[in-house]
């Protein structure tokens, strides 16, 4: 992964203007689909994401039911026109790998347990993407669980954090993720701390990992303030029409 292409200056200014720790501008809207129990609309950067989510209810076939706790099934999907070379539809290896991740992800912060044989869908449609799509999906997802009423300990966040041209940064852009040294992907409890999900691509030493998680527990933190402004906005919009 590692490449001469400047990425950053040595003013620490990024090809898209951002500094070292800078995020990427988020909007996110909750509720936006009729149907689905619980959904949300996020744009971080170039990434376009929709999430719906559907449960708990009976998971079928009923071999999959678990006695004790509900199954949480995240469906991570890119659509064919989200990439520059379009993308044959359908699951892959990538998809089938972050469908799993995030769906552990969830398992740990969704109280299961009052769920027995019952099953919590999220489906994770990325319609436009540029790097961190997996975050931005799980964010998404947070927000989407809240509005379907999922009982949860905390909202989960996401953001990734990496090395570009031997410096630490947050929220790498599309270059940055091709052409950078590292990328390190962090979900988090932001209310325990807890971690959620935790890969990384590339090299970086134990101080650079240690440097690169801290900063993307403070961006999951910004990026949580978000979340629940977004879902504060839904709320307040309809208590405001039930007084009305
Ligand atoms: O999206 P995320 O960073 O979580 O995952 P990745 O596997 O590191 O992919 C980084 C980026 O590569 C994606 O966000 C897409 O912009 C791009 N990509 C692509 O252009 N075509 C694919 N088939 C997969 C990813």
């Amino acid at each position: 992964m590692k490449s001469d292409i400047e990425l950053i200056t040595s003013e620490g200014k990024r090809l898209d203007g951002r500094g070292p720790e800078d995020i990427r501008k988020i909007k996110i809207e909750a509720g936006v689909l009729h149907r689905a129990d619980g959904s949300c609309y996020l744009e971080w950067g170039g990434n376009k994401v929709l999430v719906a989510v559907y449960g708990p209810r009976e998971a079928v076939p009923r071999h999959t039911q678990n006695p004790l706790r509900a199954i949480v099934q995240a469906r991570y999907n890119m659509a064919a026109f989200s990439v520059e070379d379009r993308k044959r539809p359908g699951p892959d290896r990538r998809s089938v790998e972050i469908s799993k991740v995030i769906s552990e992800a969830l398992e740990k912060v969704i109280l299961t347990e009052q769920f027995p044989r019952a099953t919590v869908n999220v489906n994770i449609e990325v319609l436009d993407a540029e790097a961190g799509t997996r975050c931005a999906g799980l964010t998404a997802a947070g927000v989407a669980l809240i509005d379907a009423g999922i009982p949860m300990r905390d909202i989960p966040v996401a953001i990734a954090a990496g090395k570009i041209n031997g410096q630490v940064v947050l929220d790498l852009g599309k270059e940055e993720d091709n052409f950078g040294d590292a990328d390190l992907p962090v979900a988090i409890s932001p209310r325990t701390g807890e971690v959620l999900l935790l890969q990384m691509d590339g090299h970086l030493t134990v101080d650079e990992f240690n440097q690169a998680f801290d900063l993307a527990v403070k961006g999951c933190h910004a990026v949580s303030e978000i979340q629940k402004k977004a879902v504060m906005h839904k709320y307040q919009a309809i208590a405001a029409e039930v007084q009305e």
